[in-house]
């Protein structure tokens, strides 16, 4: 530990980087963003970790959610703050009906770069480099586009900056009041019936509000019911990027990655002696780990040996991503292997990265059903070992896209040419979200009689 610096990892191997052509170009821009403002300031990432110590010790739920990858085409104020309703009516779906305090991390404000699962792409006979995020090439198939351009780190600073800036905003300036309830649900979902179903709860909150102002309780009065806290998060892969916001706190000297509040490792770049680890064990924010169907469960007692040596209570997220047929017989042995030696985590369901098929029209996509399947054995394997299932971790947007197929408001697979936007993984429309909130809610329910 003494030996660690923001740039340790560089002594370590390191998986699903680009290779930058340019080193001069590399370090001009490199050198700029470390003179760049923060995005997060150290003492909310401490706050989120505390935040995150109740999810752990089973007082609160964590939603995580948002693009699989921003990109520079879909930024849009719209957008964000479709994404951003959409998260708030999954909250208050929560926490209405399960009586659970939800607390909200989107994978906004600087979630670009893609582990991709091969270093190239063929498309009619001609094979060019992957697309890696719009942090680091384009995703258009031409030569140019893939190659890698570190100019594109700026503007994906200056992205995250001002969405960071317009979430802020809306989790203070009013979007986020209670009493916006019914404005947070997006027009074009008003007919389905997930829309009818929370239609129905704003009302039962409308009226709950109305004795609470009789009271003299009101947004005026009461901070809780007009802002809420909302963080941001992303993968942090593109490790030069992440140095780059690697900052020492003024007020307790410790490090930080202020350019998210909480920062995870994917499911590829978790060796653990590898760069991205050594990156990790050196930061103070909340951070998440991903674990898929190939994760050892000593491997995962030694990962949460390394990243949090002190034991402490919501700095590690295990986000499980297994897949609907896997989760079942994988999860049982890391849950025991992690509470045999009593460590503390707040355990996680990413039910979208193990689900993933090729429709026959050629899509990628998920089907709702595997995603609501894994959710729900995730919950009855946590309830069998008597551990807390604490949060998910969600791909999914506000916007109307069809690029998960089934859901109430049935997505065909003829429907996926319509409205399929993504950079790279398919997400979960807003009515699709809405309904695993839904599903959630009445889990944590059940879970607390
Ligand atoms: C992701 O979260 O977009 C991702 C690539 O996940 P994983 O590392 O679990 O595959
Ligand atoms: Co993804």
């Amino acid at each position: 530990m003494s030996t660690w610096t923001p740039d340790s990892w560089k002594n370590k191997p390191i998986l699903q980087q680009p290779t930058y052509t340019d080193e001069v170009a590399l370090n001009k821009v490199l050198k700029e963003l470390k003179s760049y403002p923060p995005l997060v300031f150290a003492g909310e990432a401490r706050r989120l970790k505390e935040q995150l110590a109740d999810v752990a010790n089973g007082d609160a739920f964590l939603l995580q959610g948002g693009d699989c990858a921003e990109s520079f085409s879909e930024f849009h104020a719209n957008n964000i703050r479709d994404t951003f309703k959409v998260l708030m009516q999954m909250a208050v779906v929560m926490t209405y009906s399960a009586g659970v305090p939800v607390v909200k991390v989107g994978r906004l404000a600087g979630q670009f770069a893609k582990p991709r699962s091969s270093d190239t792409e063929t498309f009619d006979g001609i094979e060019l480099a992957s697309y890696r995020g719009d942090i680091i090439n384009g995703v258009e198939f031409t030569k140019e586009a893939r190659i890698p351009d570190p100019e594109r780190m700026i503007q994906a600073y200056n992205q995250a900056s001002a969405t960071q800036n317009l979430l802020r905003a809306f989790a203070t300036g009013g979007m986020a009041d209670l009493h916006q309830v019914h404005s947070w649900n997006l027009d074009f979902a008003h007919k389905s019936e997930v829309a009818e179903q929370y239609e129905k709860l704003a009302q039962e909150i409308e009226r709950s509000l109305k004795f609470m102002k009789a009271c003299g309780i009101t947004s005026k009065t009461y901070r809780n019911l007009r802002e809420t806290d909302f963080y941001t998060s992303h993968e942090a892969l593109l490790l030069p990027y992440e140095e780059a916001f690697t900052r020492k706190d003024s007020l307790t000297g410790e490090w930080y990655n202020t350019a998210a509040h909480m920062v995870w490792i994917g499911d590829r770049t978790r060796q653990l002696d590898g760069a991205h680890i050594e990156y990790m064990k050196g930061i103070n924010n909340p951070i998440g780990v991903k674990a898929g169907p190939s994760m050892d469960p000593e491997d995962l007692v030694k990962l949460c040996n390394t990243l949090n040596p002190k034991n402490e209570a919501g700095r590690m997220n295990i986000i499980v991503r297994m897949g609907a047929d896997k989760v079942g017989d994988g999860m049982p042995k890391l849950i025991r292997a992690i509470e045999a030696e009593g460590m503390n985590v707040v355990w996680s369901c990413d039910p979208m990265h193990g689900n993933t098929i090729k429709s026959s029209n050629n899509y990628k996509t998920r089907p709702v059903d595997a995603i609501l399947t894994e959710m729900k054995q995730f919950f009855q394997v946590h309830k069998a070992e008597g551990s807390y299932g604490g949060g998910v971790h969600l791909e999914m947007t506000g916007k109307n896209v069809t690029e998960c197929i089934g859901g109430s408001f049935t997505v065909t697979e003829e429907d996926l040419s319509s409205r399929y936007h993504t950079h790279c993984d398919p997400r979960l429309n807003a009515d699709q979200s809405l309904e695993l909130a839904f599903l959630i809610a009445d889990t944590l329910k059940e879970a607390k009689k």
